[in-house]
């Protein structure tokens, strides 16, 4: 995602993850971008300090409490009129699950859009705009991923909401 935008626009990126795998595609991806090894759950940046925040499926191996503490923490690093763009997944009850790319089972959750929405409104986040995409699992079950755009409207009045059709390859 990182690279798209950064193809259409100069950016400054920042990005974090727990896995150094991830961050070395990252870099590949970026080079000009600044990588992390960082736990979300321990992140720490200066308020208002990002123009906008993407969270992309980063808060789908984290429990409840621990996604919330990510995006309350998210909607602080933005400034005032940021734009946040977050996906997750809808659909199932939250457990471990094998899968592809690990050995070990991972803990994957499930988040309701309804709730999300309402919780970012409580920290600050408005003028949503959502996209839901059906996605057929490999056992076979259907869920639903979710794409959020949100904007920080405390102390702003513009809107903004991205209008072109979004892709999506998972
Ligand atoms: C489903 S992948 C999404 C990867 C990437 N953001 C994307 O959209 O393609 C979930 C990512 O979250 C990372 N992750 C899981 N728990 C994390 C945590 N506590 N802190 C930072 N990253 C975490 C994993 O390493 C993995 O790269």
């Amino acid at each position: 995602m990182a690279k798209q935008l950064c193809a259409v626009k100069r950016l400054k990126i920042t990005g974090i993850d727990l896995s150094s795998e991830m961050l070395e595609i990252a870099r590949v991806n970026v080079p000009d971008g600044i990588f992390h090894l960082q736990d979300s759950r321990k992140a720490s940046f200066s308020s208002e300090y990002f123009d906008a925040v993407v969270l992309s499926f980063s808060i789908v191996h984290l429990d409840d409490d621990e996604a919330n503490g990510v995006l309350a923490n998210a909607v602080k690093w933005l400034r005032s009129g940021g734009y946040l763009y977050l996906s997750f997944m809808e659909g199932k009850q939250p457990g471990f699950e094998t899968t592809s790319f690990s050995s070990q089972p991972l803990y994957f959750n499930y988040f309701q859009e309804t709730k999300i929405e309402e919780f970012l409104k409580e920290n600050g986040i408005d003028r949503f705009r959502s996209i839901r995409q059906d996605y057929l699992e490999l056992d076979g079950s259907n869920t639903t991923d979710v794409f959020l755009f949100g904007k920080k409207t405390i102390g702003s009045d513009t809107v903004f909401f991205p209008q072109k059709k979004i892709e999506v390859i998972r």
